[in-house]
C-alpha cells in the first residue's frame, strides 16, 4: 500500500465557521465514475484520497487534480476484494491525523456471464469487492464520523438495484443488498450528525462495460450516461442530504417503471433488456 499523505489545501468545514483541509475518501478512484467523483470534490475544495489497486492510474488521477485544482490528493493502493488489505486499510485510516468528512464506496465490477457458468471465484471477488468491503468501510466511517459528530457515506449501487436482473443476477442482488443496508442504517442514524447515502446510476460510459461485456445489453445503449454528469449528480446529492440518488431522467422514469409494475413481470422484461446482443 503507498500513502501519500500530504495536502497543501484550506478549505471550510460543514459549518463554514472554522478553515481545516476537509478529505474525501473514494475508492475506485483510478478510473470512470469514481475518478469522476474525486475530481468533483477538489473542484469544491475537499481534498480526495484515492483507492484503487492500480498505483499508476492512481498517480495520473492525482496529477490530473494537482494540475487543475491544486490540491494534493493522498493514494492509497489497496485490493478491496482481499479481506487483509480492506483491514491493512482501515488500520491506515484509524492513524489517519486528517479531518475526514466524507467516505465514498464506489469500487465495483460486474459480470454478465449467466449465473450457472460463472467461476465460483469470480462471485466470492464479487462478494467481496461489491459488498464486504462496502460493509466493511460504511461501518467504520459510521464509526468515526458519530465520533466526530458528523460525516457523510455515499455508496455508488446501481438501478439494477431496483430489480432482479438476469444476465447481471449477482451484480444486481449486490447493488440491492448495498441499497437497502444504506436505506436501513441511515434510519439508525438519525441525529448522530451521519448520513448514509446511495447514489444509483444507469449505464455509464467507463471502462466497467468491458470488464462486465454489459455495453452490448439493449438497456445500456438506450440510456448510457456521462461519468461526470453521475459524478456531480452524485456528489452534489450527497452534500444536499438525499438519501437516494438516481441521476438522469430516463434512470428515474424506469425507477418508477419498475415500482408501478407487477413484481413477476419484472424479471421477464429485465432479461430483455440485459441479455448481451452481438455488436
Ligand atoms: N458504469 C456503469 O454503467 C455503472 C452503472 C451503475 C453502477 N456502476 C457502479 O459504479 C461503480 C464504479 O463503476 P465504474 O463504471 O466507474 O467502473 P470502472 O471504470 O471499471 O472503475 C472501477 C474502479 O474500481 C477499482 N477497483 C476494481 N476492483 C478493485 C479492487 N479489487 N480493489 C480496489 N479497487 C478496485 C478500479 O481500479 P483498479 O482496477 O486499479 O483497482 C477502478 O478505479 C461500481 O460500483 C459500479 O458497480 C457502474
Amino acid at each position: 500500500m503507498t500513502t501519500h499523505p500530504k495536502s497543501t489545501h484550506l478549505s471550510t468545514d460543514n459549518t463554514g465557521s472554522s478553515l481545516q483541509t476537509v478529505f474525501a475518501v473514494v475508492t475506485g478512484a483510478s478510473q470512470g465514475i469514481g475518478r469522476s467523483i474525486a475530481l468533483e470534490f477538489a473542484r469544491r475544495g475537499i481534498v480526495p484520497i484515492l483507492i484503487a489497486r492500480d498505483e499508476k492510474n492512481l498517480a495520473a488521477v492525482a496529477s490530473e487534480i494537482l494540475d487543475t485544482y491544486k490540491l494534493e490528493p493522498v493514494t492509497m493502493s489497496a485490493d478491496l476484494s482481499d479481506r487483509a488489505s480492506v483491514n491493512h486499510l482501515l488500520a491506515q485510516f484509524e492513524a489517519f491525523p486528517g479531518r475526514i468528512e466524507y467516505a465514498v464506496n464506489n469500487a465495483g465490477f460486474g459480470d454478465t456471464t449467466p449465473f450457472i457458468d460463472c467461476d465460483p471465484s469470480s462471485l466470492d471477488e464479487m462478494i467481496e469487492l461489491n459488498v464486504r468491503a462496502v460493509v466493511r468501510i460504511t461501518h467504520f466511517f459510521s464509526n468515526r464520523f458519530r465520533s466526530q459528530g458528523s460525516g457523510r457515506v455515499m455508496n455508488v449501487s446501481s438501478t439494477a438495484a431496483f430489480q432482479p436482473t438476469p444476465y447481471f443476477a449477482l451484480y444486481g442482488s449486490s447493488k440491492s443488498m448495498i441499497l437497502n443496508l444504506d436505506q436501513a442504517i441511515n434510519e439508525e442514524l438519525l441525529g448522530t450528525g451521519v448520513h448514509v447515502c446511495t447514489l444509483c446510476p444507469g449505464p455509464t460510459a467507463t471502462p466497467f462495460h468491458a470488464r462486465a461485456s454489459s455495453d452490448r445489453s439493449l438497456l445500456s445503449r438506450i440510456t448510457m450516461l456521462d461519468a461526470d454528469k453521475v459524478a456531480i449528480a452524485g456528489v452534489s446529492g450527497m452534500l444536499r442530504g438525499k438519501r437516494l440518488i438516481v441521476p438522469g431522467l430516463t434512470n428515474q422514469l424506469l425507477r418508477l417503471l419498475v415500482r408501478l409494475s407487477p413484481s413477476a413481470v419484472l424479471p421477464k422484461v429485465s432479461a430483455i433488456l440485459m441479455r448481451p446482443r452481438e455488436s
